[in-house]
């Protein structure tokens, strides 16, 4: 590196200490970084720490300690289930706007950026939809326009007001899938070809200049073989790298991060050297949905401190590992978990045989976990030179 380069990085580095390292504190009331919310602390860093809301926990007046902790303890807010197609327009023509307006204003009085989740996914597709298609009601010419006036719907009525989209979800396939070899799969590629990511992506660019377009999927934190046809964070890749090739607006790859302490997963570099290739195409990154499961042997439910405690520590270190990535790479704007509290989480109701939970950094009684301590001592413990302040993004034309 030519010794103008290292001056300025240099330069970068000491003056980011400086302003990591102004604290608040008065002679009366030292600084406690331990005292502040995962939101707070992440702003030293630029970074949104943000929670997937479910809406009827929300509301609910008999769980005021779920409201407060979403509102306190989070930057950033996702709508578990309410921006959904399903959700929003439940019969043809009549969209509901109730509980998705009631997220975007929760953030707006709580001084909250939100995710906007999903407008295309194969999922929570309305049943009208489906069953047009199906019963042949609606050609493919017609599906096309319909999702093209959804997207468009949705995204011009929250212009100005959804920091990030996750635009398209979980449009690639898994090794074990059928047939194995890895490729767009699902009701929209079925349907419409896999044409319709790039037309995805310039409708909601069409409807609001300023949001940030992701793509979103599960299984993509680090790289594996590098192939294509079995490696599914190389075809996500690869199809980033075609999508700004023929100059589609793409801002972002979203990594999900659902993990399991029963599996393998992977160390912090690894997570790390996959962010960084994904921004040096330019995009920004962000961790979208991370929870971390865990199988709930008979020992765990009789209440077993020695089953219990390494599915905490193991929960924490995951939970951590995405984190310390995405601190590294500036251009991991948000950290978002997918629910906060195992009292309101998806997977006991998804994974039943054997039965699976434990999953968030607070259980059922709103206690926080190891997890949740673990990823705060990340964001007070990071600084420079390998955790620099995030990089500006700005929509893509
Ligand atoms: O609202 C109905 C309720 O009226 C009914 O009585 C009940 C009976 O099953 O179902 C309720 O709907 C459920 C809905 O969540 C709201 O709770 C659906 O059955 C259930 O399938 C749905 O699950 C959601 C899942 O997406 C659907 O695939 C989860 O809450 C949600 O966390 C999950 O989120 C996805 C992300 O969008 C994309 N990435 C993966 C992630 C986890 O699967």
């Amino acid at each position: 590196m030519k010794l103008r380069r290292w001056t300025a990085v240099a330069a970068v580095a000491v003056a980011t200490a400086a302003v990591l390292n102004t604290l608040p504190a008065t002679a009366s009331r030292p600084y406690d970084p331990t005292a502040q919310s995962l939101g707070a602390l992440g702003q030293r860093h630029g970074l949104y720490i943000g929670t997937a809301v479910d809406m009827d926990a929300l509301a609910d007046p008999n769980n005021p300690k779920y409201r407060q902790l979403a509102a306190s303890e989070f930057s950033s807010v996702t709508a578990e289930n309410v921006m959904k197609w399903e959700s929003l327009e439940p019969t043809r023509g009549n969209y509901n706007w109730a509980q998705a307006d009631a997220l975007v204003d929760f953030a707006r009085r709580n001084g909250q950026r939100v995710r906007g989740h999903v407008l295309v996914w194969h999922n929570q597709v309305p049943g009208w939809l489906t069953s047009g298609v199906a019963d042949g009601s609606i050609t493919r010419t017609e599906l096309r326009e319909l999702l093209r006036r959804h997207i468009t719907t949705v995204v011009s009525r929250y212009r100005g007001r959804i920091w990030q989209w996750d635009v398209v979800n979980e449009a690639v396939s898994d090794p074990w899938d059928t047939p194995p070899t890895l490729h767009y799969k699902g009701f929209w590629a079925q349907h419409l070809g896999p044409g319709y990511i790039a037309d995805a992506f310039r409708w909601a660019r069409a409807a609001d200049p300023k949001a940030l377009l992701f793509y979103n999927d599960y299984n993509i934190e680090a790289f594996g073989s590098g192939d294509p046809a079995n490696d599914k964070t190389q075809f996500v890749y690869d199809m980033a790298r075609r999508l700004l090739a023929e100059g589609v607006p793409i801002d972002g790859v979203g990594s999900q991060g659902h993990l399991g302490t029963q599996y393998p997963n992977y160390d912090t570099f690894q997570v790390t050297a996959a962010l960084k290739r994904f921004s040096a195409l330019g995009l920004a990154t962000a961790f979208t949905e991370v929870d971390v499961r865990s199988r709930l042997t008979d020992g765990v439910l009789a209440g077993d401190a020695e089953e219990i405690n390494p599915r905490l520590q193991a929960s924490a270190a995951n939970f951590s590992v995405l984190m310390k990535a995405c601190l590294a790479d500036r251009h991991c704007l948000s950290y978002t978990v997918w629910g906060f509290t195992d009292r309101h989480s998806w997977v006991p109701g998804t994974f039943k045989d054997p039965p699976q939970g434990m999953a968030t950094l607070y259980d059922e009684q709103y206690r926080p976990k190891r997890a949740y301590q673990e990823i705060r001592s990340d964001l007070v413990f990071a600084g420079p030179p390998y955790v620099l302040p995030r990089a500006t993004h700005r929509p893509r034309r």
